[in-house]
């Protein structure tokens, strides 16, 4: 019998293609276990469902000398020592594909939200600041025919650029490698920064795109751009961010994930009026997030069997 730690909360009907081959042991908590817990369950363990905000590193993996199979509930890694797991020869399975519409979604609700002023609007409602109907008041930007730069073209950036073709937006994107786009042109990065609306950072994070974005490409972009960031908070140079939005470099940011997450009580991002902050929602659906959980369990029943993962990690993987 395979020994499994799952680190947060999945649904009974979920998980029951793993209680087969595995006597499973899961956090009930509330929320991802601790690291202390996650130590210690993972000592026995020769499969881990794991979530993205557990650390494994080295010393988790001391701890688990029979770990053979890692399946994350997310797409992101970034929170895995993959060298570190495929020297040790433990497999990595992963959850694409099912989030990408949904991330996606939320990319166009952080844009929408920014362009036209939602958040502000929403404030002044509540505040009792609404006063009788002015032509002029409120005025914000328009999303339709505006150009969209997409930092990354993975799966997420290609679901964003078949929206934009709905908005009528010119669609620009950087990456490593061309892509086969008919909706998009991918141009340097400075090009991208200088000519956007709106940048969406959709890149994975790895030690080559953290702060991807400091003060230098904030100020080549236009100073009524916005920068929206749904894939991971190490993207952007938060400090930078700070001094940008303070010095109103750029118009305004819609951040789905932060560095660090959760920011801080007090931190200067939450008191601006500038940024839409939420907190790290992009798949937060009901039926994505079902989805993901019922990958993760399938990707972690085939490792442990020994057969092909539906989603194993793959290096050359972009998000
Ligand atoms: C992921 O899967 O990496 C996402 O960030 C979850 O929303």
């Amino acid at each position: 019998m395979h020994q499994v730690f799952v680190s947060a909360f999945i649904p009974d009907d979920v998980l029951e293609p793993l209680r087969v081959p595995a006597a499973v042991a899961m956090w009930e908590g509330g929320g991802p276990a601790p690291r202390a817990v996650l130590l210690d369950q993972v000592a026995d363990c020769d499969g881990l469902l794991s979530m993205l905000v557990d650390v494994i590193d080295d010393e988790l993996l001391d701890h688990a000398p029979n770990l053979r199979v890692i399946s994350q509930m997310a797409v992101g890694l970034d929170n895995v020592d993959l060298e570190a797991c495929i020297t040790r020869g433990i497999r990595i399975g992963h959850t694409p594909d099912v989030l990408t519409e949904t991330v996606a979604d939320t990319a166009f609700a952080l844009m929408a939200a920014v362009v036209r002023g939602l958040p502000e609007g929403s404030a002044m409602v509540r505040e009792n600041r609404w006063g009788i109907w002015d032509p002029w008041a409120n005025l914000g930007g328009d999303l339709h025919g505006s150009t969209l730069g997409l930092v990354g073209m993975g799966r997420i950036g290609q679901a964003i650029t078949r929206r934009a073709a709905g908005f009528d937006m010119q669609v620009l994107y950087s990456s490593p490698s061309e892509k086969d786009q008919q909706l998009a042109r991918r141009v340097p990065i400075e090009l991208l920064l200088s000519k956007s609306d709106l940048v969406v950072l959709t890149a994975p994070l790895t030690p080559e795109t953290r702060h991807l974005i400091g003060a230098r490409e904030l100020e080549r972009m236009k100073d009524s751009a916005y920068l929206v960031n749904i894939a991971r908070g190490g993207l952007i140079d938060t400090e930078a961010l700070v001094d940008a939005l303070q010095r109103g470099v750029i118009g305004g940011a819609a951040l789905d994930v932060t560095d660090p997450e959760p920011l801080p009580a007090g931190h200067p991002l939450l008191a601006m009026e500038n940024c839409l902050i939420v907190p790290h929602i992009g798949s937060a659906s009901v039926n994505t997030r079902r989805a993901m959980a019922q990958l993760a369990v399938d990707n972690l029943v085939a490792g442990l069997g020994g057969g092909a993962m539906p989603a194993e990690f793959n290096p050359l993987w972009e998000r």
